[in-house]
């Protein structure tokens, strides 16, 4: 990619004096690049072997620097490796005297006094936190999602973290795996704007700028295919399924210039991710041009040993280097063996110096050899936490809020409504709606759902009905779900009897989902859904507020409860968030990012499937075809799906191939209800046949907007060979001529169908 960069660059010097002027800035940014090349040269030549591994090696925690050290650690060897140049980066330590005390040692300390990269997962804020990252997609709005990522940057790059490993861009279909909290949801179209937007809102325009912070594309690749949506677990995906689904979204941040990549802790057709060659050197450095670096994930070079791929670390550290992983975090893999192997001919230094320049390159970008202590200013520390950005926190909240059914209008809610029940454990609590991640945020900080309501409304008795956990609910194993105790009960349902309208905050603990949060039951947790009905029992006006970090199974209440609200966990400004669009204040305008199954056994479930050869029956008794005995294979609500206090009709689709190279597809969306509000246009399609089958439909283009009470609004997409083709088995781009189907419409099942050839 660079190279290309380069010769395009030389070809435009010598033109016209328009292109002169723009290659003027091009070539401005070549010399920078070459600059940086020279500097990059210059020190490897200084570097012992010894000092080049330590670039590629990366700490977890200093607490002997940073605090006490935990019992049986090895914060010594771990000090005496920052002060010999054997650390390049160094995670989970953060705010501006930390960060310093660490870099003076290494900067002052160590022979070459190559400043230190401090990561974070800085998954969806950092004090301030945003929805979590699956809620935000549900937004489907770019700018926004941007701005969330901007904010966090400038939070986290003021307590010293100039490296975020975020965004993660796995594709997944299970709602069972806890990590769908963390990624844009199942689709690769949607995943790779949303990727590209957090990395933009990240790095910046200039990694330079004291705001910008390293993004960081995870997991390197499959993470998300998780068989039975169990952490950890294989990955057995097709080629299809990899060059299509997968790997899309890592290529869309490639070409937008993310600095690194994470690698995965799954095996990708036996091979480890962290030892997979035909991943990180095949496809992402030479096929794509990737010239940042590749970290590994947490120990997972480590983990080929248990993974049954390398006998002994010292073989882990050989085949992870051989295989293009240039930096190992926590493993102690390549700081222990990896001079050795270069040594003994295993490991070539050639792929050492590719690995120690594409760290050293980062750090030059970063600006931190002109100021290493770029990210230690206390005083903006100071006046960014103190100042949080809850503005930018509170519209990416109530943007990533989704109605799912508000069937006899109880939604908006009058201001003055009288008689008022709220019911749910979830309401009165401040932190389950932080989400998971969170390291830099305080516990129990967010603006709970009472609390913003308290804002609008007071005239409501509150009962919890249920507690969601008994015993503690931290970040650890012992959070155990009451699936007992209704003693809480009877309060709720006699404050429902009395009560007009009864809105239930219900849905899941913010640590049920989330790393290692895999669940095989994905409906209300505990006792919830024995409360919901029980409610229901005695008055039906009811408003469920969901509040979860996955798709949840829901269909008695998708059945019965007239009014649903998908909320997330929205972050830092739930409640306020969620008060707004109770009340009608903000309109909602979010799409479901992901499909919502009516049983845990339709998992996994997406709309971007194959039609498969018997899709339908013959006759009506027809057993032999594509079905459960016991279940639809619809979903509950399906991918794009969610509605506004208005409504929008779609008329007059025009699908004009004059130019067969960018045909355009023309639709008038109009706003036929009484309220100003925000609609997601999206485009489908469907090639009928084709070299390898393709998806009964594929998102290609979506577009949001605001409408006035019946304004219309003419919405243009325009089809070319990106939308059109695909990745064949040999991994090959193909475009095919053929014969399309085009829906457009307000979800994935929706639409306005037309057809078109494509010559
Ligand atoms: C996760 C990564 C994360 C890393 C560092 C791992 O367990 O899989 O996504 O960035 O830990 O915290």
């Amino acid at each position: 990619m660079k190279n290309s960069f380069f010769i395009s660059v030389r070809g435009m010097l010598s033109v016209t004096f328009v292109c002169i002027t723009v290659s003027f800035s091009f070539s401005q940014q070549k010399s920078a690049v070459d600059s940086i090349d020279i500097k990059v040269e210059a020190l490897l030549q200084k570097m012992t072997l010894e000092e080049k591994v330590g670039q590629m090696n990366q700490y977890n925690g200093f607490w002997n620097v940073t605090g006490p050290a935990p019992k049986g650690g090895d914060a010594k060897l771990k000090y005496e490796h920052l002060k010999k140049g054997l650390v390049g980066s160094v995670l989970n330590v953060e705010g501006t005297t930390n960060v310093r005390k660490l870099q003076e040692i290494v900067v002052n300390q160590s022979r070459l006094g190559i400043p230190l990269l401090f990561g974070l997962d800085v998954i969806h804020g950092h004090k301030t936190l945003s929805p979590i990252p699956l809620g935000e997609s549900a937004s489907w709005d770019l700018d926004a999602i941007e701005q969330s990522a901007r904010a966090a940057a400038t939070e986290a790059s003021a307590v010293g973290i100039c490296w975020t490993f975020a965004p993660m861009v796995d594709i997944s279909r299970d709602a069972r795996w806890g990590r769908v909290m963390e990624g844009a949801g199942e689709d690769p179209y949607l995943g790779s704007k949303i990727g590209i937007a957090r990395v933009h809102g990240f790095q910046g325009n200039n990694l330079a700028a004291p705001t910008s912070i390293i993004a960081c594309a995870k997991h390197f690749a499959g993470y998300g295919f998780v068989e039975a949506g169990r952490e950890y677990n294989t990955v057995d995906v097709g080629t299809s399924t990899l060059y299509n689904i997968i790997l899309p979204p890592f290529k869309a941040v490639v070409d937008n210039h993310v600095r690194t990549v994470m690698n995965a802790f799954n095996v990708l057709n036996g091979v480890p991710s962290t030892g997979n060659k035909f991943l990180q050197r095949d496809i992402l450095k030479n096929k794509w041009g990737f010239d940042g670096f590749v970290i590994s994930d947490w120990a997972s070079g480590a983990e080929m040993v248990e993974h049954g791929f390398a006998k002994d670390l010292k073989q882990a550290a050989e085949i992870a280097a051989n295989a293009g992983s240039d930096m190992d975090m926590q493993s102690y893999a390549y700081v222990t063996y990896l001079k050795q192997l270069v040594e003994e001919g295993k490991v070539d230094i050639k792929l050492v110096d590719d690995a120690v320049r594409r760290v050293l390159r980062v750090k030059f970008e970063l600006g931190l050899f002109d100021n290493p202590y770029k990210y230690c200013d206390t005083k903006r520390e100071q006046e960014t936490i103190n100042h949080p950005d809850t503005k930018t926190a509170l519209d990416i909240a109530r943007k990533s809020i989704v109605l799912l059914k508000n069937e006899s209008s109880l939604l908006p809610l009058p201001k003055n409504q009288k008689n008022i029940a709220i019911i749910g454990s979830l309401a009165n609590d401040k932190n389950s709606p932080l989400g998971s991640w969170r390291i830099g945020s305080d516990d129990s900080s967010a603006v709970s759902f009472l609390e913003g309501f308290n804002k609008y409304n007071t005239n409501y008795k509150y009962a919890k009905g249920a507690d969601l956990t008994v015993g503690k609910t931290t970040f650890i194993r012992e959070l155990q779900m009451n699936e007992t105790d209704t003693s809480e009960f009877a309060q709720a349902i006699q404050f429902a009897k009395q009560s007009d309208v009864v809105i239930m905050v219900l849905g899941e603990h913010s640590f049920q989902s989330g790393e290692g949060r895999s669940r095989t039951k994905i409906g209300l947790p505990g006792v919830q859904q024995q409360l919901l009905e029980a409610v229901y029992r005695v008055n039906k006006n009811i408003i469920l507020v969901l509040m979860n970090g996955r798709p949840l199974a829901i269909p008695w209440a998708a059945e019965h409860i007239p009014t649903i609200l998908e909320t997330w966990q929205l972050g830092t400004e739930t409640g306020d968030a969620i008060a707004q669009v109770l009340f009608g204040t903000y309109n909602p305008s979010g799409k479901l990012p992901m499909t919502f199954p009516r049983s845990v056994g339709q998992c996994p479930i997406y709309y971007n499937h194959y039609n498969t050869g018997r899709p339908r029956p013959k006759s009506k008794d027809e057993v032999f075809f594509s079905h459960y005995t016991d279940e639809s294979v619809n979903p509950l609500y399906p991918f794009g799906y969610g509605l506004s206090y208005t409504t929008f009709q779609y008329s007059n689709l025009i699908i004009d191939t004059t130019d067969n190279k960018n045909i355009k597809v023309r639709v008038t969306v109009t706003n036929t209800g009484t309220r100003v509000g925000e609609e997601v246009a999206q485009l489908y399609i469907h090639q009928r046949v084709a070299s390898v089958v393709r998806p009964v439909k594929e998102l290609k283009g979506f577009e949001k907007f605001s409408l006035q009470p019946k304004a219309s609004k003419v919405v243009t997409f325009t089809l070319t060979d990106k939308e059109l083709g695909f990745y064949n088995n040999d991994g090959n781009y193909v475009v095919e001529p053929g014969d399309f189907e085009v829906m457009v419409g307000t979800n994935s099942q929706e639409g306005l169908v037309g057809s078109f050839t494509k010559r």
